[in-house]
């Protein structure tokens, strides 16, 4: 049904374009079709064109998760309807009794799942700052099991190290499962597989489909042992994602490389904007050489990416700049080509208590900025406006 072409050693803005450069053998189609197929015909009794039901496999979901796994140098991709249920189908790793160290600083909703959900179930999480090495070994126990990181962190940009986390983690215990959430970066700036992790974790609705128009969720890993079991796992659990959204985010990621460039240097011109903007105490991006992160983040990843937070001197100011905003979007998301504005503390982070929040650093002067593809210059000139 499909012809694969092997074009050897290719960089990975052309894998992005061509992913694995599938071809429909009997239309020639250069886009893959959308295989809206809930089930498949078998030929006789034991015998399958491969595909069977669509939970367990479907042919556009297949070439996006191949492709996927192509951009983060692993084995084996996953693809799930939503960053969540990707986050979800990892945790199906674990047993009751297990000690998972989790980033403090991470989505709000990671944490609601944990905390609300998993722990009910006899999962042991511990909340660490895990920028600082010694404080993640200094948590460890005899049954920590997992290591759940996000790098840069959302919201506070915070840059852990995933190579000495994952020595820390494998030398502490050899079955212990290292996950980075690297939607932040996206595949195009950082391979956490190459610095030792066994899992990536990506929310595809943000860099990888990159329109803000589809949800979508992975799971990236290069292990053998492990493969069978997590497709039964998403199999099982039936969150696998749709062939429709599949195709949006298969579409979306050939445009990855070109979208993250322009993005990507969009956020420095602003992130250089709001630093002198007086009414802006500071701007956490990593792409500053005075950032805390700045020379790991530039050691372990290709790119700074393109989100920005930063700290009003005033918190009165944050309700008038969500208002006066226009060009930029007031919505939660990041990723996509339209600039998002968001206010962590009621929107992404909202699911934390509150004194953990603050504690933690997202508190009313803490505004987030997704920075998209539009022309700079009309962005500088909304937040211009839109300050006052
Ligand atoms: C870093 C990060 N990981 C995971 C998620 C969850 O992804 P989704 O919204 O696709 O379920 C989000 C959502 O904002 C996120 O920002």
């Amino acid at each position: 049904m499909f012809e694969s072409f092997d074009y050897g050693n290719l960089n990975r803005e052309t894998h992005a374009v061509h992913g694995t450069h599938r071809i429909d053998t009997a239309t020639g189609a250069i886009s893959m079709p959308i295989f809206q197929s809930a089930t498949f015909r078998h030929p006789e009794l034991h015998q399958s064109t491969g595909f069977d039901y669509s939970r367990g496999l479907n042919p556009t979901r297949l070439e996006l998760e191949d492709t996927l796994a192509l951009l983060e140098h692993a084995k084996y991709g996953l693809a799930f309807s939503s960053g969540m249920a990707a986050i979800s189908a990892f945790v199906k790793l674990f047993e009751p009794g297990d000690h998972i160290v989790v980033s403090s600083d991470l989505y709000g909703g990671t944490w609601r799942l944990f905390n609300d959900y998993y722990a009910k179930y006899g999962l042991r999480f511990s909340w660490v700052d895990t920028a600082d090495l010694a404080g993640v070994r200094a948590a460890l126990r005899a049954e920590t099991r997992g290591l759940v990181i996000e790098t840069p962190s959302n919201p506070l940009m915070r840059i852990s190290d995933i190579r000495g986390l994952a020595d820390l983690m494998h030398n502490h215990r050899s079955d212990s499962l290292v996950a980075v959430d690297n939607t932040f970066l996206s595949p195009y700036y950082q391979n956490p597989l190459d610095l030792g992790a066994d899992f990536v974790i990506h929310s595809g609705t943000k860099y990888l489909s990159g329109h803000n128009d589809c949800l979508s969720g992975f799971l990236a890993h290069s292990s053998v042992e492990l493969a069978e079991r997590m497709r039964t796992i998403q199999m099982s659990e039936g969150a696998a994602l749709g062939p429709f959204d599949a195709w949006l985010t298969l579409r979306g990621i050939k445009t990855l490389a070109v979208r993250l460039d322009r993005q990507s240097e969009n956020a420095r011109r602003i992130a250089e904007w709001l630093r002198r903007h007086p009414k802006v105490e500071r701007v956490l991006y990593p792409g500053f050489a005075d950032h805390p992160g700045h020379d790991l983040c530039q050691s372990q990843a290709r790119g700074f990416g393109a989100m920005i937070s930063f700290y009003l001197k005033d918190a009165a100011e944050a309700p008038r700049l969500l208002k006066n905003i226009s060009l930029i979007l007031f919505a939660e998301s990041l990723g996509g080509v339209e600039s998002l504005l968001t206010y962590p503390l009621e929107q992404t982070h909202k699911a934390i208590p509150r004194e953990m929040r603050e504690a933690g650093g997202v508190t009313d002067r803490l505004m987030r900025l997704s920075v998209g593809i539009e022309k700079v210059d009309d962005l500088i000139a909304d937040l211009e406006r839109a300050f006052g």
